[in-house]
Parts: C-alpha cells; structure tokens; sequence
C-alpha cells in the first residue's frame, strides 16, 4: 500500500466534512485523557471494552467475526489491545488472590459489589489469550473468583436480583452494564449457557424493580437501599443510569447473538432488544431542541438542572448500535442530532448556543440538582479503594498527532467533554468525566460501523452527508493502524 498518498487522501476528505465528526487528533487525545482519568472499578472496566469497541473491534463483543474470539493475537492487534491487558494485569496483580481467601470482586474494598465485575471482560480476554503464560498472572483464577463472589456471597433481593452494593441489598441501573455482559461473556467463553441465562435474568429482574411505569419506562436510578450514607436511593429517572442500562442489554444480546448459541437464546434476545427500545422511546421523549439530555432525562434545563453530554453520548451510541445489531432504526434520526450536537464546532449553525458548555478558566461552579446530591464515591465503603492508574501507554505513538479540541463546543480546550455529571456525584456537575470519554468512543465505534455497513436506516434519519464523514474516518483509521504497526 502506498501509504503516503492515503494519509493525505484521509486527510483532504476530513478536512472537508470536519464540522460533525471528530477528527482522529481528536479521539486520540480524549482516548488519552480516559487514560489517565479512569482509576475506579467502573471506569477501567468501561474503558477496557470502549478501547476494545473502537480500536480492536475483532475481539469486541460486537464483532461479526463471532465469539469466543481469537485464541492468539494477531500481530496488528498487538499494540491496540495493550493497554486493554494492561488494566487486567494491574487490577489482578494488586488482587493477591491465595488458597485461603474466599470468592473475591477484581477489586477489593469496593463498597459497590456489581462495578468491579465489569473490569471482568478484559479480565477473561487476557485468560482466553494466553496473557498469562507471558507474565505468570493467573487470569482465569480471577476471573472465577470474580464470578463467584457474584453469584454466592453478594447479597440478592428475594427473587434474585443481585445487589449493586456489598453491604445491603440495593439495586443501581448502572449494574445492568456492569454485571451481566461479565457473566454472559463468561458464559460463552466456558460454554457455560447457565451464565447466559443468568444475565438475563438479571436484566428482567433489574427492569421489574427500575423501570417506572409512572414515568412512561424510563428507568429509576436506585431502589431498595436503606437510604442512609451507605446507600441513598435515587428514584430519579438518570440519564446516565439510562444509559447503562441500554448499553448494557446491548452488549448481552451481541455476545449472545455472535455466540454459538443464538439460536437458543433468541427469545431472550427479542426481549431484550424491546427493552433497549422501551428505554430509547421514554428517553427521546424528553429531549429539548438542544439535542443534549439533561442529567434526569425528564426534568427540563434550569438554575437546577444540568445538560449532559455524558448521557447523551452513551444513549447515542446504543441507538447505532441498535441498528446494527437489531436492524432498529426508529430512532436513529434522533441520535444523529445528539452526535451533531454533541460534536458540533463552536461556529456551527447546528451549535445554537455557541458558548453553551464551554467551561471559564476557574469555574468550578457545581450545581446542584433538586434531586439528589448524593454521592457515588461517598457511599462506597470507607476503604473504597481505587486501583492505580494504569502506566499503559496510550495507543497512538508519540508520533501521532494529538492537538487541542478548542473548536468544539462540547469539548474543553484540552479535550474533555463538557457539560457533564460528575461521574463520583451523580446529581451535581463535574467537570472531567472519564465514563463520558469512554462514552465518546463508544459512539464514535457505533457510528463508524453504522457507516461502514452502508448506515442502514440512513434516509430515516434523514442525512447522506453522515456517510463520507464515517468512510473518512473509517480510512484514516486504518490508515494510523497500519501506520503503527509498521512504526
Ligand atoms: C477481523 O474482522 C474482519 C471483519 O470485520 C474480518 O474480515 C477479519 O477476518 C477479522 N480478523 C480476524 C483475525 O478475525
Ligand atoms: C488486523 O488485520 C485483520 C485482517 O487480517 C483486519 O481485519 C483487522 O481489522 C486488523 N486489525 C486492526 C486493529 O488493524
Ligand atoms: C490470603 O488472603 C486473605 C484475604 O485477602 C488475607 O487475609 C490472608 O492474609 C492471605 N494469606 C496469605 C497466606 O497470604
Ligand atoms: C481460560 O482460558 C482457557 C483457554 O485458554 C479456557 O479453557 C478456560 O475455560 C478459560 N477460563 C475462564 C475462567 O475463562
Ligand atoms: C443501612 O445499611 C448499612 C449497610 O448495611 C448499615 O451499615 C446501616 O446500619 C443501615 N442503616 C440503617 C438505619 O438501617
Ligand atoms: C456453569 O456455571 C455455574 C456457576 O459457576 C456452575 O454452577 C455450573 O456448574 C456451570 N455449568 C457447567 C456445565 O460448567
Ligand atoms: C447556553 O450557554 C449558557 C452559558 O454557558 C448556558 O448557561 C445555557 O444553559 C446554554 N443554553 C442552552 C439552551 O444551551
Ligand atoms: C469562527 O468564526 C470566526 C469568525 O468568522 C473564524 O475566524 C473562526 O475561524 C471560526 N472558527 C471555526 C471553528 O470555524
């Protein structure tokens, strides 16, 4: 391949249709910024599976290559799932697993039982290729440990429902994405169908107790707890919290649906795919013209009530990924608004608020929602420990171009995403969100394989233009992939 003349191909057609698509400067500095911003359970785990979804798609659970996945890694993959076996690496290493103790969470001392068992999937990727017999790590065992402690020692509600927390039973929306992708990717990569059959038990079980009928579907946030500094509930509908779950059941039906046994769990694989779709119908309901969620989908932007493009990315990337995997595209027009918002330049006419979002020098300002001021990191246990940040390198070479996202309106000059929640407070306004960067990868991943697969639905959503944003991408993708793996 004459590299070269491909780059500069790339480079003209981005150059070109740059107004509402992130340029790959772009998503390697917010790819950073997740880097060194992610060091809770869940955010190592997301971070693990959204690096997987864009930069290593054939072994994400989304690929149509099939799961389990390759045994061995292919020697272009190398450098891109590094960093993914690197946070597998510290989080079991800093485990000390030994005979004596019990079934055991990846991370110990975190008051939130279901947040460590999503740092499982990479956890099981490394065990399924041979990372182990490299480093002496003993993933498998870890894995196994997480697994257990999940389905023996974590408390449940009467039915079943396993607790988001350690300490009493209570139920997080957020759990949804945290706990049963871990247990079906388990379940395929044992050829355990029981797991299979697990996680979506645990889904419908979720969806009983959280979805608020009173609210046209949308989800609750927290339910069950004693309400106390351990574990205050939240019966907000989250925006957030929405999210997770969609992208949750999302991940449940590809790794069914990719396995070898999807024809046995097709039922299971309709229900969840009306469920994704009973979330994204209650949460477009409540959209204003700026096609950005507010933190709780339902209540409208005031003195008290925060935009949030967190959610709004994580909810847009279940809506390409719903059409990929569930041929769904009704609302499809809906997302490409959110990812034209969402990614608009601070000049561009579809930015009807130029200077919306973008965050002063010094202003620290919080606001505080009516709802709930909880805080997430407040009621983990006291000894809530959180992992050190990895010393992965981040993917692209130092080579690669990184620039400043300052023409963007929903990214600060060094390239965050703002507005956001405060991913450690769920009702206040933060400023850095590492979760919000992972989601920014999430549906830049979506999006690239909605256009690469011809983005089906597209004339619904109404847009051609989309489609040589996506292709540009897709090429310069490839393009810097092949570029470091000559380097
Ligand atoms: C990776 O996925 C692509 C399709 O997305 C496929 O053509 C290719 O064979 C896959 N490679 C491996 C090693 O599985
Ligand atoms: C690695 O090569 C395969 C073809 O063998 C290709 O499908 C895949 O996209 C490549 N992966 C990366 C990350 O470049
Ligand atoms: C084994 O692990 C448990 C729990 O972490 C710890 O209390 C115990 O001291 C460890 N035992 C040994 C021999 O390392
Ligand atoms: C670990 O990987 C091996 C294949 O190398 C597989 O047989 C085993 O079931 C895996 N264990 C877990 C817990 O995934
Ligand atoms: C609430 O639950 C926590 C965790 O189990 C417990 O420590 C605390 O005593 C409980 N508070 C009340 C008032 O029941
Ligand atoms: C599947 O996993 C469950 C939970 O670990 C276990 O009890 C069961 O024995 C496993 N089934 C098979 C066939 O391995
Ligand atoms: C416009 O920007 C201002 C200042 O950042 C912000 O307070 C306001 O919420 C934004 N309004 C809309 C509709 O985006
Ligand atoms: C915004 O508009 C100003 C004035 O027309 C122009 O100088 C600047 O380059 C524009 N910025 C972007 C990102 O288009």
């Amino acid at each position: 391949m004459h590299r070269p003349l491909a780059v500069s191909f790339a480079a003209t057609l981005l150059s070109l249709v740059s107004a509402q698509a992130l340029s790959e400067a772009d998503i390697t500095t917010v790819t950073q910024n997740l880097a060194t911003g992610a060091q809770q359970s869940w955010e190592l785990g997301t971070r693990a599976q959204s690096l997987l979804d864009l930069y290593v798609p054939n072994f994400s659970v989304f690929s149509s290559t099939g799961l389990p996945p390759s045994a061995s890694v292919p020697s272009n993959t190398t450098s891109a799932l590094a960093p993914v076996f690197s946070i597998a690496k510290n989080v079991v290493s800093a485990l000390k697993l030994n005979s004596t103790s019990g079934p055991s969470g990846l991370v110990g001392g975190d008051g939130a039982a279901g947040d460590p068992a999503s740092i499982g999937v990479a956890v099981l990727l490394a065990n399924w290729t041979g990372q182990g017999s490299g480093d002496g790590v003993d993933y498998a065992k870890a894995a196994q440990s997480q697994l257990e402690y999940t389905l023996n020692v974590v408390p449940r509600t009467s039915d079943g429902a396993i607790s988001h927390r350690v300490a009493q039973v209570q139920l997080w929306s957020d759990s949804v994405f945290m706990v049963p992708p871990f247990l079906a990717y388990y379940g395929v990569l044992t050829g355990n169908t029981t797991l299979l059959t697990e996680a979506y038990n645990q889904i419908k079980l979720y969806r009983n107790y959280l979805r608020d009928t009173d609210a046209k579907n949308l989800w609750k946030h927290i339910v069950l707890g004693n309400n106390t500094q351990d574990g205050p509930n939240d019966d907000g509908h989250w925006s957030t919290g929405n999210g997770w779950a969609a992208a949750g059941m999302l991940r449940v039906i590809a790794t069914m649906k990719n396995s070898p046994y999807s024809k046995d769990f097709s039922s299971q694989q309709k229900d969840l795919a009306s469920w994704v779709k009973e979330i994204h119908t209650a949460m477009f309901a409540n959209i204003d013209s700026t096609n950005i969620f507010t933190n709780y989908a339902d209540k409208p932007a005031s003195s008290d009530m925060f935009y949030d493009t967190a959610s709004t990315s994580l909810i847009a990337s279940t809506v390409y990924r719903a059409a990929l995997l569930l041929n769904d595209h009704s609302h499809l027009p809906n997302a490409e608004k959110c990812r034209e918002a969402l990614f608009a330049t601070s000049n561009s006419s579809s930015s009807s608020n130029s200077t919306f979002g973008r965050r002063q020098a010094g202003d620290s300002s919080a606001s505080h929602s009516a709802s709930a001021s909880a805080s997430r990191s407040a009621s983990r246990s006291s000894g809530a420990s959180s992992v050190s940040p990895s010393s992965t390198a981040p993917l692209a070479s130092p080579s690669a171009t990184t620039a400043p996202l300052s023409k963007l309106a929903h990214f600060t000059d060094d390239g965050w995403l703002t507005p956001v929640v405060n991913p450690h407070q769920f009702g206040v306004q933060g400023q850095n969100s590492p979760e919000g960067q992972a989601f920014v990868l999430e549906l830049q991943a979506a999006y690239n394989e909605w256009v690469a697969s011809g983005s089906p639905g597209a004339n619904a959503a109404g847009r051609t233009a989309s489609a040589v944003v996506g292709w540009a991408w897709v090429a310069g993708c490839v393009v810097v992939g092949s570029l470091l793996a000559y380097a």
